[in-house]
């Protein structure tokens, strides 16, 4: 067993990777390619199911271990040569132990075929802190959802059904927990009736778990030395579990891709990326003439999140959404400098409930790449200027001028836009939705997606939905010769970003109940003020004293946010039968009700992303599509019910029952 403080998890042995925690390889030394080949593409009968596809199409492996990626590459490879090319892969892999990029290099750099699938990959790769990770490659035809933790806990939040499974624990015998009849229950519970699985083991307790779920299980030739493997097809689901059907998800009703996204700021322009990637036409409306010319508008945005230690579904979302961002951030063609900073946030310890926040966090053991904490001195040194306290330093995070996303969002193939337009009623009518103004209809479609931050509740369907609205003003201060030492994002109860195009914001201010747009003098001292807190130095640098704030530029804004603080995302009901259809939840909340869910069909919303849009909206691109295109949801199950519509109705019922008991 290695020593406690080194983090390295692979032996090279003879050129090969020797799991050091479990003393075993991660693929038979002879030939790792060879043996992925035989066991889980031929073991699942993938060059053959996948010829079959028709355009458009989707396939969703499962694997237990993503290991060194070499399955992912191989089954990545295979795909490309004989799935259509407008098919999807959805690859969702376990992983307690992530190896690092250089181990993920060198071990597929053994074999040159792989090369186009080992960059692909590195280029997202990085240290993964725990929790889930949605890599979108190859333009959205593969997705990597990558899911950092212990196999038995993850398998219980996974909400997909999976076509085929690559079991790839390390041998049984040092590695059980990848082979626990509970574990291997899971992997029934979620495959396809007549899905399929392949592992190189036939140990008989694997064997007889898989047969327990009801997989149908044989021998086939095993690899190399090994005389046997197996493969089983499942052709006894077990009965699945009972699901609340209020948070479950409507059956895909839509026959054709077309939808229409009402709102062009982040939330609207990610969700119609995420479907135009998966080939649906789209047409956005926005009221105004240009995309993102509300609160998404801002010339430079905080790429950041404040994770919380105590592991909170708020956290594991904005963490998730964080890591997503950042990954897709160099895919979007952005220019480095102008469009965004990868240049890192210093989230400073300004006071002493923060300190002990900041502490519990950096003691989670999160990889030092992601987050680390700094004295003092180490921060006022990385951040180039003098600064009061230290604090956490997030390497990866930066700034981002948002409109550019959305206009990277906006400009993909198969996204129309029709600007000018305001959405002021919806109509359905045999399967279509139309949106219309005072002028008429403006598009009719299957799917309409309400992404209007806080005019997203002007709707007869969506009026129920609880929100606030929060103005916002960013201060812009010009740069000086002194304040261009700013070399990351200063984060605390305010931030301020290094220079873009001579001038720094300072951000933001929060007023409820104030008028939207029109910025304030009061306002301007307010954000001076919070950057004099973080850092005087900084302050004086810009010559804070001598601005007047009666003269000084800025950009205000309405941000939306739902009650609880977590974005509103997903499919919308009917609010009123939804109250009667599950009145009896009033009286008794833990009834297992089995009635449908009253869904609108075809309505879904990506609202409420509050101060954090640039870390959820692109994320909620990624859930519409999961309930849209019926595919593995991209975070864990207790997230995606905590983002859904239903949970304001459903806590209104529980309510009802408080007050009247
Ligand atoms: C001052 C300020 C600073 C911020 N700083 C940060 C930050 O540092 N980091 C961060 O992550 N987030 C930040 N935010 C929050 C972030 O800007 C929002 O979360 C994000 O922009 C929300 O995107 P959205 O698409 O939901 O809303 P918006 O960008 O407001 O877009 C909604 C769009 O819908 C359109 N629309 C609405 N109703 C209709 C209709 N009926 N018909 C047609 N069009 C309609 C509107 O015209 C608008 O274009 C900040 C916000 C403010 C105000
Ligand atoms: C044989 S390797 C997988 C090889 C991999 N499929 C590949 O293509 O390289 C087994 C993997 O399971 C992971 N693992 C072991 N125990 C685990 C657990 N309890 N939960 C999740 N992953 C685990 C290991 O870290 C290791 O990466």
């Amino acid at each position: 067993m290695p020593d406690a403080s080194d983090r390295r998890l692979i032996d090279w042995v003879d050129g090969h990777p020797v799991s050091r925690r479990f003393g075993d390889v991660y693929f038979s030394r002879g030939s790792g390619v060879a043996e992925t080949r035989h066991v889980f593409l031929d073991g699942n009968n993938l060059r053959e199911r996948w010829g079959r596809l028709a355009p458009l199409d989707q396939f969703c492996v499962g694997e237990t271990g993503f290991g060194t990626g070499l399955n992912f590459a191989c089954a990545w490879q295979l795909w490309d040569i004989v799935a259509p090319s407008t098919a999807r892969l959805h690859f969702l892999s376990l992983e307690r132990y992530p190896l690092s990029a250089p181990d993920i290099a060198r071990t597929l750099g053994t074999w040159p075929e792989l090369a186009t699938y080992r960059d692909a990959l590195l280029r997202q790769w990085g240290d993964f802190a725990p929790g889930w990770h949605r890599l979108v490659l190859a333009n959205g035809r593969v997705l990597l959802t990558l899911v950092i933790g212990d196999v038995q806990g993850v398998l219980a939040q996974i909400d997909a059904v999976i076509d085929a499974w690559f079991l790839d624990g390390f041998a049984p015998a040092k590695n059980p927990d990848m082979w626990r009849p509970r574990v291997l229950a899971s992997v029934a519970r979620l495959s396809r009736p007549g899905g399929t699985c392949a592992t190189y083991t036939v140990a008989s307790a694997v064997r007889s778990a898989l047969q327990a779920g009801g997989f149908a299980v044989e021998k086939r030739k095993g690899f190399g030395q090994k005389r046997e493997m197996l493969r089983g097809t499942l052709v006894h689901a077990q009965p699945a579990p009972w699901r609340a059907p209020w948070l479950a998800r409507p059956s895909r009703s839509h026959a054709s891709r077309r939808a229409i996204v009402v709102g062009a700021g982040l939330a609207g322009t990610a969700a119609a990326a995420s479907l135009a990637r998966r080939g649906w036409s789209v047409v956005i409306v926005d009221r105004h003439a240009t995309l993102a010319a509300e609160a998404s508008g801002n010339p430079q945005g905080v790429l950041y999140a404040r994770p919380s230690p105590h592991g909170t579904l708020l956290s594991e979302l904005v963490a998730a959404g964080l890591q997503h961002t950042c990954r897709l951030l160099p895919e979007l063609g952005l220019e480095d400098g102008a469009d965004f900073a990868g240049c890192g946030v210093l989230q400073l310890a300004y006071d002493a409930d923060e300190a002990a926040r900041q502490e519990k966090l950096a003691s989670l053991g999160w990889p030092c790449t992601l987050l680390r904490g700094l004295s003092r001195a180490e921060a006022s040194a990385r951040a180039g200027v003098e600064l009061p306290v230290g604090g956490l330093f997030f390497p990866r995070a930066g700034w981002v001028r948002p409109p550019a996303i959305c206009r990277s969002f906006g400009a993909l193939p198969g996204i129309r836009q029709v600007l000018g337009r305001e959405a002021l009623a919806l109509d359905r009518f045999d399967g279509s939705w139309t949106v219309a103004d005072g002028l008429g209809p403006i598009a009719s479609a299957p799917v309409v997606v309400i992404a209007g931050a806080g005019q997203s509740f002007s709707f007869a369907e969506t009026r129920h939905l609880p929100h606030r609205l929060i103005r916002g003003q960013l201060t812009f201060v010009p740069e000086t010769s002194a304040s261009s030492a700013l070399r990351t994002v200063l984060s605390g109860d305010g931030y301020v970003a290094p220079a873009r195009e001579g001038r720094h914001s300072l951000g933001a201010t929060h007023r409820f109940r104030a008028s939207p747009t029109g910025l304030t003098a009061a306002e301007h001292a307010e954000n001076l003020a919070k950057l004099a807190r973080l850092s005087p130095a900084l302050y004086a640098a810009v010559g804070g004293d001598r601005l007047d704030p009666t003269q000084l530029e800025g950009r205000a804004a309405l941000r939306c946010s739902a009650p609880d603080y977590l974005p509103i995302v997903g499919p919308m009901v009917d609010a009123a039968t939804f109250a009667s259809i599950y009145a009896p939840l009033a009286r008794d909340a833990t009834l297992e009700l089995e009635a449908r869910s009253p869904w609108l069909e075809g309505l879904y919303v990506s609202t409420a992303h509050g101060s954090r849009g640039l870390v959820t909206a692109p994320l909620a691109g990624e859930i519409l599509a999961a309930y849209l295109e019926d595919e593995p949801a991209p975070l864990p199950r207790a997230v995606m019910e905590a983002v859904h519509p239903s949970r304001f109705a459903l806590r209104a019922l529980v309510r009802r029952r408080a007050a009247s008991g």
